[in-house]
């Protein structure tokens, strides 16, 4: 009873707070057309707001949801939105049933998880984030966007902010990899490319910043697990990739599913109001995650479904998305004084806010009209995920097999090889597996139907019968095997944890029988997330993560054995050199006993007995078929002010014989702190093309407030100081430069 009084004082403030933050003239008059429709609303209808649910027929996210009769619940204004509704003509019928048939006529507002692309699928967010093209990360978001539009869905539950340094999580294929630099410019460009300059157009849908928060720091890499570090780790390393798609305008978030210091997200105040909305200023409305209110009961923080509608409510949780506690226990709780009607009027207001701000009180049915035939596919946007996919590709390792040479027969062998839906990998939100261009069909029409000798060879996890045999037929008559293994789609995205993270035995069976025969074999890895890939490296030849590269996998894989196209994808998630590794990440700290390198072998450093500390790949890595050198280091600012901008620039020349491009990253070492720092931190990147022989001066501009760190009393500042600095092509880049903040 104490925790329930000293919640409702609790919302008394948060009302006082959340009015209080700056809106711009476009939330404000969305804010007052609420006002004026509140005044008109029920108690019910204002919960019916802040309701969303899912329907019989709707593509399945979660566990059960409560099935309840859908449209008696639009008439009675029950519900607010609802979820992952495959048909537009369904769409429009029950927004027609809200509009025409419930006593207000409120639209619904439909989500659905476009997580990276609708009906074009580009390879999944990991894959897209190793581009480091942020203009193309903002485009894909564009293109998906447009084609959402047309189905009818207002409303997409991204970007994923989380940041993950931990593979065993099958959820890093839907984040942008390890680092808050890169994530926070990543998450920002994907509000920009869904939302656009205009909400209210009939082609830009809301975006969702989630799963806030942490959820990628879920204990040993297992979903839905216990999330526990200090504040001090969670600002510097967490925060920065949510707050940037909340200063990029997004106009949802989502509450996450596991607890943050002991409080589950959806009822913890203290992040989906003190922080999410007082310190990041966000002003739209939140939704928890699927059932995620509900489950604080088996969180063991709620007795019961009231309880956990009530602390969510308290806690500025908008809409409970599917379990229906909301709507069932609101009335309740108001009427008991547990809630307070004015915490339910600001609830309904954020949520009917957006609707206004898309456009739907002016015209309800304005998504879904468009032609869809015009809108889908087009063939510039296949183009451009064509390009996207094999930026996003990464050359692991080559011994020059890569790039093939005309004429050259190939044997296409293995699981990933002619596998349309699993290429598109998790989430494919109205993908079409028959669409996909599958590996064998963009190396046909590249090389030649009759230079392509194909054989499965395995499943993903158990072999199959003659395939082996099968794989050596096709080899022997080959000059060069393409071995295309790694994860199928089920093994990406939610509820998909890993403790083993190599590629399955069966398709290892594979790589070694072929390795035997002493055929030269490429793997194309398939996967969404990082991989101990010694085996690999140590037997092929060449080493090609394709990801899951998506609808146009197979002609981005074409464009770059051919040398067509040359690659030029870096890491943004380390490999680890084994599971033991994980989590690990370029950006740790120093500890006060670092081991300086493998020479460094002695006891009592911070090191593991028989395993390097380092990954098998770095954070940044990457290779091409030509070669760029980094030189002439300059600080062109030693001394910097406190408030100033920190200038760098480096040589870069492509020594190689190829044209490529290469990205060129900057890292910094902050010397001494107030509180411990990593090692090095990314603060600045830039994708570069060469042509062979070609050479340009890079120059980096760092705002001293990138410096910024988390202190011991948890303010966020850069302090006086010295500071190493280095420009390369990956995380391992020495830092030579010096300079200081004074
Ligand atoms: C659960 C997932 O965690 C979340 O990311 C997704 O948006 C919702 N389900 C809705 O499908």
């Amino acid at each position: 009873m104490k925790r329930l009084f000293l919640a409702l004082v609790g919302v008394a403030v948060m009302m006082a707070c959340s009015t209080a933050s700056q809106l711009s003239d476009e939330e404000q008059k969305a804010y007052d057309f609420a006002d004026e429709l509140i005044k008109k609303m029920t108690l019910r209808e204002k919960i019916g707001q802040l309701q969303q649910f899912t329907t019989r027929t709707a593509a399945i996210t979660g566990p059960d949801g409560v099935k309840r009769d859908t449209e008696e619940c639009i008439r009675n204004g029950e519900v607010g939105s609802f979820l992952s509704i495959r048909k537009t003509e369904e769409m429009l019928r029950l927004q027609k049933i809200a509009v025409e048939e419930s006593r207000l006529g409120i639209p619904l507002i439909f989500g659905y998880d476009i997580i990276h692309g609708c009906r074009i699928t580009f390879p999944e967010n990991l894959a897209m984030s190793c581009s480091w093209d942020i203009d193309a990360i903002e485009h894909s978001a564009r293109v998906a966007a447009i084609e959402t539009a047309a189905t009818g869905i207002h409303w997409t539950f991204s970007p994923m902010c989380d940041i993950s340094a931990d593979p065993r999580w099958g959820r890093v294929s839907e984040g942008a990899g390890e680092d808050p630099y890169l994530g926070a410019a990543i998450s920002a460009a994907t509000v920009r490319g869904y939302q656009g300059n205009d909400l209210a157009a009939d082609n830009t849908i809301a975006a969702c910043v989630k799963h806030f928060a942490a959820y990628g720091a879920g204990q040993a890499g297992r979903d839905y697990h216990t999330v526990d570090m200090s504040e001090l780790m969670f600002r510097d390393r967490f925060l920065p990739p949510y707050r940037s798609a909340v200063e990029a305008g997004a106009v949802t978030a989502m509450s996450s599913f596991n607890d943050f210091m002991g409080v589950p997200a959806s009822g913890n105040k203290w992040l989906l109001h003190t922080l999410l909305r007082e310190e990041l200023g966000f002003t739209g409305f939140v939704v928890s995650d699927y059932n995620a209110v509900h489950e604080m009961v088996k969180h063991g923080t709620a007795a019961d479904g009231k309880e956990a509608a009530c602390q969510a409510m308290n806690a500025h949780l908008n809409m409970d998305m599917v379990y229906g506690d909301y709507i069932k226990y609101g009335e309740e709780l108001v009427k008991e004084g547990k809630v307070s009607e004015k915490s339910i009027n600001q609830l309904c207001r954020e949520v009917l806010a957006v609707k206004y701000r898309l456009g739907l009180f002016e015209d309800p049915f304005k998504y879904g009209r468009q032609n869809q035939e015009e809108v889908m596919y087009r063939a510039e946007n296949l183009q451009f995920a064509r390009e996207v996919a094999a930026k996003s590709m990464v050359l692991l390792s080559n011994n020059g097999v890569l790039p093939l040479k005309e004429g050259v027969k190939i044997a296409l062998v293995g699981p990933l090889a002619d596998a349309p839906r699993d290429q598109l990998g998790a989430w494919i939100g109205w993908g079409e597996a028959g669409r996909s261009v599958t590996i064998r069909k963009g190396l046909e029409e590249r090389f030649g139907a009759k230079n392509i000798i194909y054989a499965k060879g395995s499943d993903f996890r158990a072999p199959i019968k003659g395939g082996i045999e099968e794989a050596l037929r096709a080899a022997r008559k080959a000059d060069v095997v393409l071995l295309a293994i790694g994860l199928s789609y089920k093994e990406s995205g939610e509820a998909t944890s890993l403790t083993e993270i190599t590629v399955p035995e069966a398709q290892q069976a594979l790589l070694d029988a072929l390795k035997k025969m002493g055929k030269r074999v490429v793997v194309l890895l398939g996967t969404g997330r990082a991989m101990d890939l010694r085996n690999e490296i140590e037997k092929a030849d060449a080493v090609l993560l394709t990801w899951h590269g998506g609808t146009m996998e197979g002609a981005a894989v074409a464009d770059l054995v051919s040398g067509d196209k040359n690659p030029s994808g870096h890491l943004t998630m380390s490999f680890p050199y084994c599971v033991g590794q994980v989590p690990v990440h370029y950006n740790n700290k120093i500890t006060g006993r670092p081991r300086k390198g493998p020479e460094h072998d002695k006891k009592y450093l911070s090191r593991y007995m028989y395993t390097p500390n380092e990954p098998l790949f770095a954070f940044g890595y990457g290779l091409s078929y030509t070669e760029f050198d980094y030189s002439d280091l300059q600080v062109l600012t030693p001394e910097v002010a406190l408030d100033g901008v920190v200038k760098v620039s480096v040589k870069v020349k492509n020594v190689g014989k190829r044209d490529g491009e290469d990205v060129a990253q900057l890292y910094v070492r902050d010397l001494v702190a107030e509180t411990t720092r990593p090692m090095r931190e990314l603060k600045g990147f830039e994708r570069i093309a060469l042509k062979a022989g070609e050479e340009r001066v890079l120059e980096f501009e760092i705002p001293t407030s990138e410096l910024a760190y988390c202190h011991q009393d948890l303010s966020f500042h850069t302090d006086k100081g010295e500071f190493l600095v280095g420009v390369g092509a990956d995380s391992n880049v020495e830092l030579t430069g010096k300079f200081t903040i004074k």
